[in-house]
């Protein structure tokens, strides 16, 4: 048994898409969070930008006295989920690409035609589709960048118009030419518009890494006697900008008592 919190991170809001998965399956868990809301998004800068933000946010974690820290950000995950590993390794790391990348080895069939939309920095690293080849030779991974979303999901534009445009925009093409029948959400912040794409493309079966990698938590803090008993510690959700919609995403998924919400800066 083990009631020290669970830590996760993303650039912004995107991360706490796996928190309601986190409590249907784990109820017991506390977390800390953490959003960079001010220097999001991550998925258009550098690799070097985004090594140095990750490994300021993961130090901050392991300060809380986390268990085990999850990268709540298939941008960070693709780009320095080894270097983190290596500075931090008194706490278990876990990527949100890896438990999806194995998910879809497993489930993926000879007819599957699976299609990945993530970040341009995901996209372009080609990771998706080397950790599936790892797993299971025979299954490809066609990738699309689009890097409108975050941006408009950060801001709350979703449910409307502009966010069907920009979802057309992107994925009209890319369904048709590549016969796509399986789109992994590649970014933890498109579960937010999952009911639009549903929408726009009912016969696409849509795959979400943000409730694989709560299996794969579960899995591992069961394997080490580390879960949590119920206990009455708050969770914590820091952030680089308290943004308005960031604090409306932590109302959608904690009760108003069970979270406290704070800034942090790592800056001037
Ligand atoms: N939510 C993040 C991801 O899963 C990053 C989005 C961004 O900051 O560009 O990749």
């Amino acid at each position: 048994m083990d009631n020290r919190p669970i830590g996760f991170f993303d650039s912004g809001l995107g991360g706490l898409t796996c928190i309601p998965f986190l409590h249907e399956k784990l109820p017991n868990e506390k977390i800390v969070y953490y959003g960079d809301t001010a220097r999001t998004p991550y998925g258009s800068k550098s690799i070097e930008n985004i090594k140095q933000f990750s490994t300021q946010i993961v130090e901050y974690l392991v300060s809380h006295d986390v268990k085990l820290i999850v990268i709540a950000c298939n941008t960070v995950s693709a780009t320095s989920i080894d270097l983190l590993k290596e500075k931090f390794p008194e706490v278990p790391i876990i990527g949100i690409i890896e438990p999806m990348a194995k998910k879809i080895a497993d489930i993926g069939k000879n007819t599957d035609k699976f299609g990945v939309i993530g970040t341009k920095v995901t996209i372009n690293s080609g990771v998706y589709e080397q950790k599936v080849k790892k797993y299971n030779e025979n299954i490809s991974i066609n990738s699309l960048a689009c890097p409108a979303l975050v941006p408009l999901i950060e801001e709350g534009i979703t449910n409307n118009e502009i966010m069907d445009l920009t979802i057309k925009y992107y994925i009209d093409d890319f369904k048709k030419k590549k016969c796509i029948n399986k789109l992994v959400l590649g970014c933890t912040h498109y579960p937010i518009i999952q009911k639009n794409i549903e929408r726009l493309y009912p016969d696409m079966e849509l795959l979400n890494p943000s409730e694989e990698v709560i299996n794969s938590v579960s899995n591992i803090l069961e394997e080490k006697g580390m879960l949590a008993e119920s206990n009455d510690r708050r969770n914590l959700c820091y952030a680089s900008d308290l943004s308005e919609n960031f604090l409306n995403m932590i109302n959608l998924f904690f009760d108003k008592e069970s979270v406290d919400t704070d800034i942090m800066k790592f800056y001037d």
